[in-house]
């Protein structure tokens, strides 16, 4: 049976090409089960799952959980907020506690780039990182390439431009990693302020013209602006990003040619992105959602196939 090379899901930057084809493949036979009248398999019958969000979720925490409930795992949940670490307790102490219950894997959100790795280092679980700070979100890259290469029949040569706050954005990078992986062609686009120094040498280009990087992409990733992540102000006015940065129809109108338009959510509708355009026929947003479950069953099936049973 194949395996994936890695132990663990920590970011997309530990992954070898080989990897995505197999989640992608595995991926493809649970979207066909969860579609089924009947949405469950017992795959994973004996494995305990703990889902550990440090931040705030909607989609990544509910389709983790539903993706564990769909193979058949016990799943417990925690959330920071309603917790012991509120009292004082340590990241290690919370995990080995929750661990000492007989859990098989951890997928855990944290604030903290990095969170995933260290924690891989010091507990005998399973880790898989839902999002470690400004650093990668794994699983969202591997779903919004799933559902590029459902739409477009492949990733390989697509010119894929991701718009917004690249600088604090984990969806960014762990995009930028998967992309190229798979051959695809990337460019930033946003105020220069949002946009790190270090991005071109990972081989991707910055466009400063939002009309330019429209024309040159088949594919349109949209980020929002990340403002709890902010000290300081990067731009003088969110109506000024909106009109040099937000996506409306009328400019996807003049572009001569359709265009995918993806965004991770959450979406802050008529800021980065307008109603009619995340509504539209040309957005597949809530493919991308429904493609979550799928490729995060095929993450947790494949890395607790490891586990000595
Ligand atoms: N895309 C994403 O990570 O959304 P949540 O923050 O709601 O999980």
């Amino acid at each position: 049976m194949k395996q994936l090379s890695v132990a663990h899901l920590l970011g997309i930057k530990y992954l070898i090409k080989n990897d995505i084809d197999l989640i992608f493949e595995t991926a493809n036979h649970f979207k066909e089960v969860i579609n089924r009248p009947i949405k469950k398999v017992p795959s994973l019958r004996d494995i305990t799952i703990a889902n550990l969000f440090f931040e705030n979720s909607t989609r990544t925490k509910l389709s983790f959980e539903l993706a564990e409930k769909r193979l058949s795992a016990d799943v417990i949940n925690f959330s920071a907020s309603q917790s012991s670490v509120k009292k004082g307790e340590t990241l290690i102490d919370t995990v080995n506690n929750i661990l000492s219950m007989k859990v098989d894997i951890v997928v855990m959100r944290h604030a903290s780039v990095g969170a995933g790795v260290f924690l891989s280092k010091h507990v005998d679980a399973k880790i898989i990182n839902a999002g470690d700070g400004t650093h990668e979100h794994p699983t969202q890259a591997l779903l919004d390439s799933y559902s590029i290469k459902e739409k477009l029949g492949t990733v390989k040569g697509k010119k894929i431009v991701i718009i917004g706050d690249i600088l604090h954005s984990r969806v960014a990078l762990s995009n930028i990693y998967a992309l190229q992986l798979q051959g695809a062609k990337v460019k930033v686009c946003g105020p220069t302020t949002l946009i790190p120094r270090y991005i071109t040498s990972l081989g991707v280009e910055v466009e400063t013209n939002l009309k330019k990087a429209l024309e040159w992409c088949d594919v349109a990733n949209v980020l929002r602006v990340q403002h709890e992540r902010m000290d300081i102000k990067y731009f003088p006015s969110t109506r000024e990003y909106t009109q040099l940065f937000g996506i409306n129809q009328q400019i996807l109108d003049n572009l001569g040619k359709k265009i995918v338009i993806m965004h991770p959510g959450p979406i802050n509708r008529g800021v980065e992105i307008t109603s009619e355009v995340a509504d539209s026929h040309d957005s597949i947003i809530l493919n991308q959602v429904e493609n979550g479950v799928a490729v995060r069953m095929a993450v947790i099936y494949l890395l607790a196939q490891q586990i000595k049973r």
